[in-house]
């Protein structure tokens, strides 16, 4: 069963749209969990990753997917964060993604985001269907718990179909005035040339059975066409997260998007200094269905293809960085290995002035996020980096001559206890916070009350 030679490769699937649209709760739905309720301020701050296995999806799906028409091992979700502020996370997901799917809330219609999210589909290329969300939230609803829309619609009154069908052909009208000719998915012939609109309650499952159907058809068209891909090729992925595990150290939480990676094999991550070259100790495959991020157990397995979500452990992961690349090395040299690696970062760094304060974030997406974010706000940056703050983020802070610019940014970051006390004998302000808008704003706050 090992080898995988010409396996279809597990889609990858991004769900994106506007703050509060309802992606994570879409997914927990999907999956049968509840992440979103843990998350702080209810706002999805990192990507998380979620194999779904086809019987899963059939599960769901009811008579709509019949698991032997298929051969696609499931479906592999990202669920991206909706806030403005992640507009380089959310490309990074976009170009990550086969597919994808744009969740807009039928009440509350496009919104600034999805408009950014359109802006990275076209520009990624990527094909999308539209998951019109909250259609439980329409005056006069009679939820059908988890059934198809064909028998939702039929236990409607006229009045409540008809304010929903209102609310989704504003939708449409949106698509086609940002060019694309959209329509409600069963009335689209060809999804790659037309979008799919699939209303859908994220709440009560009704429509999830449509929305699973129309991306198993389209997926499995689309990598049929385009990505009869050899999944066993050396691996490449992105870094979610670097994190402590009991028992292995620094590990590394990684969507592997191309090829396999196997124990033993020497692997290039991007790393806070330089790349780091080192060797995979161990592969920690989280259950199905279950999220990446929030998983506690993990099956080791000796290799993985893509896609897939997974854990790395390995020697001198400290310095190794969220939101960079990881390559397998296998035949190559590593020193070309490197280059790649490099080259990718180089495309992702954040600009910087003489004068500005000091930024510091858990990871590359986050700070590419904070880094707009403040440009937008007009806040010029002196550094910006990966890391928890320390000594030297506030010796470099304190020595900018305004004021307001003798301030530290932290985003999801802790402070190491050397800095805290660095921090209370100078005159460098601290801001800190787990929102990006929120972070932002309380510095504003800061500079117009020192304004008066
Ligand atoms: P970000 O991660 O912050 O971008 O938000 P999100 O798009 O993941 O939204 P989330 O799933 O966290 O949902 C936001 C709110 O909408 C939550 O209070 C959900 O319970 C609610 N919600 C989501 N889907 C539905 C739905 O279909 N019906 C109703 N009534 N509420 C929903
Ligand atoms: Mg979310």
């Amino acid at each position: 069963t090992h080898d995988q030679t010409g396996t279809l490769r597990t889609p990858i699937v991004a769900v994106l749209g506007h703050v509060d649209h309802g992606k994570t709760t879409l997914l927990d739905k999907i999956r049968g969990s509840a992440v979103s309720e843990g998350e702080a301020g209810a706002i999805t701050q990192h990507i998380g990753a979620t194999a779904v296995p086809l019987d899963t999806v059939s599960q769901m799906a009811g008579s709509l997917v019949d698991p032997d028409d298929f051969d696609l091992p499931g479906l592999l979700f990202i669920d991206t964060p909706g806030h403005h502020s992640f507009t380089t996370l959310r490309s990074r997901g976009g170009a990550l993604a086969d597919i994808a799917v744009l969740v807009v809330d039928v009440n509350d219609g496009f919104q600034p985001q999805t408009l950014e999210a359109i802006d990275i589909l076209k520009r990624t290329g990527t094909p999308f269907i539209v998951a019109a969300n909250k259609i439980d939230t329409t005056p006069g609803w009679n939820p059908q718990e988890g059934e198809p829309i064909q028998q939702t619609y039929e236990a409607q009154s006229k009045q409540a179909r008809q304010r929903l069908d209102e609310n989704l052909y504003e939708i449409i009208g949106n698509l086609s005035d940002e060019g694309f000719s959209a329509d409600l998915y069963w009335r689209v012939q060809n999804f790659t040339k037309n979008i799919g609109v699939v209303p859908l309650s994220a709440m009560t499952g009704e429509g999830i059975p449509d929305l699973l159907a129309v991306l198993m058809g389209l997926s499995q068209r689309y990598m049929k066409a385009e990505m009869e891909i050899d999944v066993a090729g050396p691996g490449k992925g992105t870094v979610l997260e670097v994190k402590e595990e009991r028992g292995f150290g620094a590990t590394l939480d990684v969507v592997l998007y191309d090829g396999t990676v196997r124990e033993d094999e020497t692997i290039v991550v991007g790393g806070a200094n330089s790349p780091i070259v080192t060797e995979v100790r161990a592969l920690l495959q989280p259950r199905p269905n279950a999220e990446i991020r929030t998983e506690k157990r993990f099956d080791r397995v000796d290799q993985v293809s893509a896609a897939t979500g997974i854990k790395i452990a390995a020697p001198d992961l400290e310095d190794a960085m969220a939101g960079a690349p990881v390559r397998v090395v296998r035949d190559r040299d590593v020193d070309e290995v490197i280059e790649e690696v490099q080259a990718e970062l180089a495309g992702i760094e954040v600009e910087t002035e003489e004068q500005g304060v000091v930024v510091k974030a858990d990871t590359l997406g986050s700070l590419e996020a904070m880094a707009n974010a403040l440009q937008e706000a007009e806040v010029p940056i002196l550094r910006a980096e990966v890391g928890d703050v320390a000594p030297r983020d506030v010796s470099i802070a304190g020595t900018a001559r305004e004021d307001e610019h003798k301030v530290i940014l932290g985003f999801n970051v802790d402070v190491l206890p050397d800095a805290e006390e660095d921090l209370e004998d100078s005159d460098v302000r601290l801001f800190s916070h787990d929102v990006i808008y929120q972070l932002v704003e309380d510095y504003d706050e800061f500079v117009t009350e020192r304004k008066r």
